[in-house]
């Protein structure tokens, strides 16, 4: 019997997860089907327990659920705990495993891909919504000297960085208190949907920084500002087929191999 999997989100016709779990899966001979499903924005619960009743094994949750999808899970990662949102839900005889693979999905773009080693380095992370808070645990882990969350309404950044007080090398501010050169500056906010700079000072990347945006698809105003200032840039997917590789993984215990998928993805 093949196994059937989907991506959960409103809208959701532009997924590009579908394309992605049919590689893996024809690459590593795994027999399942995944499919993308609109979930009403009243009823996500429901569309849920209807994929479950048709014998769904797990299930890949994007915007705008990722909270209700914590809500549903009746056990977390810690990963998803540190989230507070899960993107991947397992689907087991006694309850419903929330994960969340996103900030591993990070790391693994920046480390495996990219050849960019976290220890010891300086990380700017833009952005304190839901994007931001889910990849702050996995960076931590890669015990970087420090990381400075920045948020337009500062408080914002200033809260989140209390969910992670335990670390003492996490600080948080507004724009206007971001000072020094970073070796690592993250955009996880919503400004390059809007074609939007955030309001960086010029000098902000170290010699040999990366500037990594979360945003993949078309080049941004922030990528754009980082060549202007020597940074080496890179867009969200490679993180959006680590992600996706490291779902794979959760359900299927099996490790595609993500290069060739990566290059398709940037060919089509
Ligand atoms: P997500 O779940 O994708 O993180 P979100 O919770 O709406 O979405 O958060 C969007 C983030 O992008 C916020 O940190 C937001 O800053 P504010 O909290 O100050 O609103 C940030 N953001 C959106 N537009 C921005 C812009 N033009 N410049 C800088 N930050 C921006």
């Amino acid at each position: 019997m093949t196994d059937a999997y989907a991506v959960f989100g409103n809208p959701i016709a532009h997924s590009k997860s579908p394309l992605i779990h049919a590689a893996f899966a024809r690459q590593t001979g795994q027999d399942i089907l995944y499919s993308a499903l609109l979930a009403p924005l009243d009823n996500f619960n429901q569309a849920i327990s209807t994929f479950i009743a048709e014998g769904g094994r797990g299930a890949n949750v994007t915007v705008p659920f990722k909270e209700q999808a914590f809500a549903l899970a009746t056990r977390h990662s810690a990963r998803a705990q540190a989230a507070g949102a899960v993107n991947t839900l397992q689907f087991e005889a006694d309850g419903v495993l929330g994960d969340n693979t996103d900030g591993a999905g990070l790391v693994r773009d920046l480390v495996a891909n990219l050849g960019v080693s976290l220890a010891g380095k300086r990380i700017l992370l833009m952005g304190a919504g839901g994007a931001a808070r889910g990849v702050i645990l996995p960076l931590l882990e890669q015990l970087p000297m420090s990381v400075f969350i920045v948020n337009r309404t500062a408080d914002k950044a200033i809260r989140l960085a209390q969910v992670f007080a335990d670390h003492k090398n996490l600080s948080a501010g507004g724009y206007a208190d971001v000072s020094g050169a970073f070796d690592l500056v993250i955009n996880a906010t919503a400004a390059s949907l809007a074609g939007d700079l955030p309001p960086l000072p010029a000098d902000v990347f170290a010699a040999d920084a990366w500037a990594y945006d979360m945003m993949y698809g078309k080049d941004t105003p922030f990528l754009a500002f980082a060549r202007l200032h020597g940074a080496r840039p890179a867009d969200g997917l490679g993180m959006l087929v680590e992600q996706a590789a490291e779902a794979f993984w959760v359900w299927r215990g099996v490790r595609p191999d993500t290069a060739p998928v990566i290059q398709m993805l940037r060919c089509a």
